[in-house]
């Protein structure tokens, strides 16, 4: 999909969605296009994984006929910074990314969520509103990851999002929410076009080694147990990540038709909209080692409870996604877990 003449700001572009946005993006698009991307490469998981992924795209950039790319290392919470970022290169479309993910590590590090998720959140909205300023054509349109986990214990399934979400079980899903009601406020107030995408457990090749999919695989490949709460008994809706690029692109082009009291903003979910059992899933990614010649047999389960601030399931209602874009994901898990492996023995194990 083509971007012509367009300076796009992508945050937290050293992450899993991130690298693969950027790198969509400057491979299907000229020089017309330029990414700056900023991201603090902090040590939350490997930060060797975000620094490769970062010098790839400063290659692929390098590369004839492909857009450019200019990353800046900087934080979200760092108002002044992100100030300077906009006022310099005038973005006209924001893709905000940056956020301190995971819904277990908000138990115990609640700091790290206010920090970039309420407050680097905060600054970005202000930078877009100041966009504006002296009748400049500022921001366009500004897409930010939500969450699937602001659903909490949602009982009605799929999630839709019409459905309320006023319960999160997570200081993350809080700060999330936050973000879309933050959003709200600042299309309302400043006419910033918004949208917010929930994603729903997003994994493949050079993905989160703190999600669930890349530890078991780091266990099962020691041959150690691997742990399954709830009995196995919880469902995903796992999106392949080339699915959330797309839509993430797709929405990136459109921004949102104003509401009837004419706010321009929306949001949408991205899932796969077909969960699977944790247990199908460990199933699954078994056979694609067992396939790739990484391991011989399963190995041994140990059941456990449920994990304060996990949910049960997670199942996305994309009827809005397909109706304003004619998209929907469409990798299965099988195809999807094969190209994780096959990635993972060429990284790790050769
Ligand atoms: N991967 C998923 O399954 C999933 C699901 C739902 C929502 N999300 C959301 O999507 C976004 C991207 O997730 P991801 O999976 O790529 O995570 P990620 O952790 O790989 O990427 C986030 C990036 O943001 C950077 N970052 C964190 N705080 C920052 C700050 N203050 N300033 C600048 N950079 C900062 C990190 O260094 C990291 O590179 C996040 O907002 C996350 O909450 C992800």
């Amino acid at each position: 999909m083509k971007f012509e003449n367009t300076t796009i700001l992508i945050t937290g572009v050293a992450g899993f969605i991130g690298f693969y946005l950027a790198k969509q993006i400057l491979e299907s698009n000229d020089s017309t296009v330029s990414i700056i991307g900023v991201d603090n490469v902090n040590s939350y998981y490997e930060s060797s994984l975000k620094e490769n992924r970062i010098s790839l795209l400063q290659k692929i950039s390098l590369e004839n006929e492909n857009g450019q790319f200019t990353f800046v290392k900087c934080s979200i919470a760092n108002k002044l910074e992100i100030d300077e970022i906009f006022v310099k290169y005038k973005p006209s479309i924001v893709v905000n990314l940056a956020a301190q993910a995971g819904v277990r590590y908000s138990i115990s590090n609640p700091d790290a969520y206010i920090e970039s998720n309420v407050v680097g959140f905060f600054n970005i909205l202000e930078a877009c509103r100041h966009s504006y300023d002296k009748g400049q054509k500022g921001v366009e349109h500004l897409v930010y990851a939500s969450s699937s986990s602001v659903y909490g214990s949602n009982e009605k399934v799929p999630y839709s999002t019409e459905d309320k979400v006023d319960n999160p079980v997570s200081l993350y899903a809080a700060t999330k929410k936050s973000n879309e009601l933050f959003a709200h406020s600042y299309s309302k107030l400043y006419g910033i076009p918004s949208t917010g995408l929930r994603f729903f457990t997003v994994y493949g090749p050079m993905g989160r080694p703190d999600m669930a999919y890349f530890s078991f695989t780091n266990n099962i490949v020691k041959g150690k147990k691997i742990q399954l709460f709830n009995n196995g008994e919880m469902f995903r809706d796992f999106t392949y990540i080339d699915d959330i690029v797309a839509g993430i692109i797709n929405v990136m082009k459109k921004s949102p038709e104003p509401t009837s009291d004419g706010v321009k903003y929306k949001v949408y979910n991205i899932g796969n909209n077909q969960p699977e059992s944790l247990f199908n899933f460990v199933e699954t990614l078994e056979k694609c080692l067992i396939a790739e010649g990484i391991i011989s047999e399963p190995v041994e389960k140990e059941f456990l409870p449920m994990q304060p601030g996990d949910v049960y399931q997670t199942y996305a209602d994309v009827d809005d996604l397909v109706r304003d874009f004619g998209f929907k994901p469409n990798t299965s898990l099988e195809e999807g877990l094969s190209r994780f492996v096959k990635w993972y023995k060429q990284y790790y194990l050769q």
